[in-house]
């Protein structure tokens, strides 16, 4: 790049970045993704590290953020609020233990990792254990007294007993839970008014907002994580913690103090798999230096700190533009409108495509070709779009409205009484639901029939041999070995595996049939507790509503299926060839850990290694030596031997501690 563009791109990064933290710390308007925005601030560290000469005075890279706000009262901090290094890359988390470590060669040095809130900082001061004042972060050198708008909204200790110094000051995060959010939301819809992009968002214009008495229905929380007292301090950052929790504060839900890199990056992946059970939005992991004497030779940059750094997660949310709706229909005719929009990267892969549910949802959502749209991706793998920014509408868009007839068969779609979905009645020649249907059946967790895949199922529909999942058990290998794709081999492969699946326990039958909401756990309870399809279909309503966990839906939709004559004869069908409509097994291969392996390695409190493999045995699991594709789960106490478990992190397999694996057995 020539100077004069480098120069050209400095400032129209400094504008961005300035733009957005106007919008976000002045309005508490989000209009970039995190994600966006940290990489715009990364690239102008970058080019100000390579071209220091054209660094700007005041530049975003050396301010913390937020300027101060009209109408509250400007305070400076007794000592600066840094913000945090961030980082999406291991390898930098990794770099910045071994930086530590070597600042230390002739001592012990530990790390304390806890959730990276996503919310908003606050100093709140104490005096003589009363509540005196709350400020925001603000500049990071001054930020607003908000002390009368959390008095409103957020239930802090405001006198405690027994204080550890005169004066004191407490950091940490406000912010806004899920279930919160979610019910705040839920009812501006009903209003009518705009949805609230994320908790942080309404987290800061709910400190920031103009009128106190309004913020009153808001209900934020807070974590603490920074206790400061100038004549009592804390040895350590897990002390301090404690110290916060026994002040009344609450603390992050997890924290952990790790030993090494390795250790970290457990914690890492762990909490990337429980963040979605925790009440608050978690962005990433702070790991920070545990002794606060090392924290304080370690020192800071202008900006934050040299003895922590911030593991941030990939986006999980983004926005994009909507191309295009398409009508999806699933193996149980059940029609879902799909919103397809320009690429863009959710959670670690580039995302095109994200389900706005049912006709209902479409119409709240009350879409136009070219909107601007939120795309989500939460706990589960599938996106969702879950907003619209009405604000940046085309006039000119088309509405998106659903369709009437199925995208496939063109049959007319029908809505059962009070259900949401619409679906196509037309169960015996609607091609995708015939298809989707043989796949579910097949499907690993179900028949388990490797041999049928999708251009297989493709294949026998197309020539007719197969309709239903029956006809499956009919197929003879001459019809099949003329048919293109279908050689000797592959043929007897697939005749083998049809064969095959005549063992597979009934209540893996029940599952493939593919009942509407009948998924494995369900079928897995009908199974044990009728014990055999003949049970099954003379079971009354009443008796089926007394089995734990089914409701009046599953009731409805077992009932309806077995009465439907077209299912009794695939049922009949099933039962002439020979599958297993009984469940004569003991009861054991139903255990929870049933035909699970595990590797168990480090010590733990609750039982020994011996006791804690019999604990697994009992529930129906093996315990194997050593890692292997085979492993389903790694079982982790404290004392964990290090090789097995960066095994079992480079193979993917989920890493379970005591407390975790009680529950599953549970
Ligand atoms: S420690 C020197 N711990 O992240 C800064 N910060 O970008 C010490 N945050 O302003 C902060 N969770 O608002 C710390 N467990 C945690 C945190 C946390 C969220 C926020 C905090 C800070 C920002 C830094």
């Amino acid at each position: 790049m020539k100077p004069s563009d480098i120069s050209k791109e400095i400032k129209r990064l400094v504008g961005l970045i300035r733009y957005y933290n106007e919008c976000y710390f002045q309005k508490g308007i989000s209009e970039i993704s995190d994600y966006g925005y940290d990489q715009l601030l990364e690239r102008l560290t970058q080019l100000e590290e390579a071209h220091p000469h054209l660094k700007w005075p005041n530049s975003p890279t050396e301010v913390v953020g937020e300027r101060p706000s009209k109408g509250f009262e400007v305070v400076y901090h007794q000592t600066p609020m840094l913000s945090l290094t961030k980082t999406y890359s291991e390898i930098e988390v990794v770099q910045f233990v071994e930086r530590a470590k070597k600042m230390f060669p002739n001592a012990t040095i530990d790390f304390i990792c806890e959730p990276k809130i996503d919310g908003v900082a606050l100093s709140i001061l104490y005096e003589k254990g009363r509540l005196v004042r709350v400020v925001t972060r603000g500049d990071g050198e001054k930020g607003d007294d908000v002390t009368r708008h959390v008095a409103q909204c957020l239930p802090l200790p405001q006198n405690i007993q027994n204080p550890p110094c005169d004066a004191f000051e407490v950091r940490g995060e406000a912010f806004m839970s899920k279930a919160v959010f979610k019910a705040l939301n839920s009812a501006r819809k009903v209003k009518g008014e705009p949805l609230w992009a994320n908790p942080r968002n309404i987290t800061a214009g709910t400190l920031k907002a103009l009128d106190v008495e309004g913020v009153k229905a808001r209900q934020l929380a807070f974590y603490g994580y920074g206790f400061y007292g100038p004549s009592y301090t804390c040895p350590t950052q897990q002390v301090a913690l404690a110290l916060l929790s026994a002040l009344g504060f609450s603390v992050p839900p997890t924290y952990k103090v790790c030993h090494n890199s390795v250790e970290i990056m457990a914690y890492i992946r762990y909490c990337a798999q429980y963040k979605k059970d925790l009440p608050v939005e978690v962005d990433g992991v702070v790991i920070k230096v545990n002794k606060l004497d090392q924290q304080d030779r370690m020192g800071r940059t202008a900006k934050s700190p040299r003895w922590a750094i911030a593991y941030k997660y990939q986006p999980e949310r983004a926005h994009s533009t909507l191309q295009r709706v398409t009508f999806q229909l699933g193996r149980t005719g059940i029609v879902t409108p799909v919103a397809h929009f320009s690429p863009v990267l959710l959670a670690g892969t580039t995302v095109r495509r994200a389900s706005l549910y049912n006709a209902d949802e479409l119409a709240r959502r009350d879409l136009y070709l070219g909107d601007t749209i939120f795309i989500e991706k939460g706990g589960e793998i599938i996106p969702k779009v879950v907003g619209v920014d009405r604000a940046r509408r085309y006039t000119d868009g088309q509405p998106v409205r659903f369709i009437c007839s199925c995208p496939a068969c063109g049959t007319l779609l029908h809505r059962a009484a009070g259900c949401v979905a619409y679906y196509c009645p037309n169960k015996q020649g609607c091609l995708p639901q015939l298809k989707g249907g043989l796949l579910h059946f097949s499907h690993r967790k179900a028949m388990n029939i490797d041999a049928l895949g999708p251009k297989t199922v493709d294949a026998l529909l197309e020539a007719k041999l197969v309709q239903t999942v029956a006809d499956l058990y009919t197929l003879r290998y001459d019809a099949l070995n003329g048919l293109a794709g279908f050689q000797a081999l592959s043929t007897q492969r697939l005749l083998a595996n049809i064969q095959g699946s005549k063992t597979r326990p009934f209540d893996r039958v029940l599952f493939a049939l593919g009942i509407q909401h009948v998924g494995e756990t369900v079928a897995r309870k009908l199974a044990l507790h009728f014990r055999s399809m003949e049970r099954l279909q003379g079971a009354t309503e009443a008796e089926l509503l007394q089995l734990p966990d089914i409701g009046e839906k599953i009731v409805q939709s077992i009932l309806d299926y077995l009465k439907d004559p077209y299912q009794q004869t695939i049922l009949n069908g099933l039962q002439a060839a020979g599958v297993q409509f009984i469940l004569p097994e003991p009861v054991d291969t139903l255990l929870p850990f049933s035909s699970k392996n595990f590797v168990i390695s480090g010590t733990f409190q609750k039982f020994t290694r011996a006791e804690c493999t019999k604990l697994i045995e009992a529930a129906g699991g093996r315990v194997l030596p050593a890692i292997s594709s085979k492993v389903d789960y790694f079982v982790a106490g404290t004392k964990v031997g290090p090789s097995k478990l960066t095994k079992a992190m480079a193979c993917g397999i989920p890493i379970l501690e005591e407390d975790e694996l009680i529950k599953m057995m549970a």
